[in-house]
């Protein structure tokens, strides 16, 4: 096979001039094209798996024995190494230090299954929110949806155990109606008031309204007596919805906006991502202090904290 041919010999030299320690692998090949609304998904390509297994094989031999880790998902501080196929004599080789921010699949393609009980593919963009920014979430606590029609998120999060209050002036399926933990307040997320809806651990929003309007809402919902910063809100995922841009250029410059007022409304860090499963939208983790206290127990100790900082350091400087 020409992919393997040529390429082998570049990730053994790298690999093992540059890293330290056992990292893990992931090969992904490029896709060929767009990838449709409703396609099913594919799994790796036949390539891309071949590639893997001579990588391993040869990291099996001699001086290179003991390089990567077996395969899995990736953890916080794992050292990944990515090897991106893109044409027969033409691969890209990168690594990173692995956190939460990054998406634990190979090329950032998630592979979730969709329950057929599910009423919506929303719940594959719940799914992968919770695990790109490795969200904390825990059974037995409290979510707010805005936006939760017709519920395939909040299936989601019942799932999961939590008890979800939906706000929606849409129908919900009854797949999430039967459920004793969920709840469906009937109204548009501005006419809402705090009193109506209790201590919440975790915000989700996913209304399909300019971005600004949605965080016109988060804020009133933020910022009225008794409101969610002031209890016990851990943080939140927010699917954004690009509505107000004519040239992709502009978008970072849109997102950084976004995230400033995120962190205005009284967050405490804020990032974002366009997910696999986002279309022209994009998904953003926002965590207030007691959530960061939260992610900080469950981390692994750092490898090099150095390294770990400046990395944190630099990306809050993007946003
Ligand atoms: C993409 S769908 C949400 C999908 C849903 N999260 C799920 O899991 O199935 C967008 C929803 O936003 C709701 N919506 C639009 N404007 C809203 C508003 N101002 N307040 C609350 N919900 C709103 C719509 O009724 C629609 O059900």
């Amino acid at each position: 096979m020409a992919y393997l041919q040529i390429g082998l010999l570049a990730p053994r030299l790298f690999v093992r001039k540059s890293l330290p320690g056992l990292v893990r692998l992931d090969v992904v090949e490029r896709e060929k094209h767009e990838i449709k609304e409703n396609e099913a998904e594919a799994g790796p390509s036949e390539v891309a798996l071949a590639a893997e297994r001579a990588l391993r094989e040869l990291a099996g031999t001699g001086g290179n024995a003991k390089l990567f880790l077996p395969p899995g998902a990736p953890c916080d501080n794992d050292i990944v190494l990515s090897v991106v196929l893109v044409e027969e004599d033409e691969w890209w080789i990168g690594y990173h230090l692995h956190s939460r921010y990054h998406r634990p699949w190979p090329g950032g393609v998630a592979r979730i299954e969709l329950p057929r009980a599910a009423p919506s593919r929303a719940y594959l963009k719940l799914l992968e929110g919770l695990s790109w920014p490795g969200l904390p979430i825990r059974k037995g606590e409290t979510a707010l949806e805005l936006g939760s029609a017709p519920g395939g998120a909040s299936f989601g999060l019942l799932e999961r155990g939590l008890s979800v209050l939906g706000v929606d002036p849409a129908d919900m399926s009854r797949a999430v109606l039967e459920n004793p933990a969920f709840r469906h307040i009937r109204l548009q997320a501005k006419q809402l008031r705090m009193d109506e809806v209790g201590p919440v651990d975790w915000l989700f929003s996913d209304m399909n309204i300019a971005p600004d309007e949605a965080l016109d809402a988060v804020e009133k919902l933020m910022a009225a007596p008794g409101g969610m910063d002031k209890g016990r809100l851990l943080g939140a995922l927010l699917t954004l919805k690009l509505t107000n841009w004519k040239r992709s250029q502009d978008i970072p410059e849109l997102v950084r906006k976004l995230l400033e007022r995120i962190l205005v409304i009284g967050f405490a860090h804020a990032q974002a991502a366009q997910l696999y499963y986002n279309r022209h939208e994009i998904c953003v983790a926002c965590f207030t202090p007691l959530g960061l206290e939260r992610i900080s127990k469950t981390l692994k100790p750092a490898p090099s904290a150095r390294l770990h900082e400046s990395v944190s350091k630099a990306r809050k400087k993007k946003f």
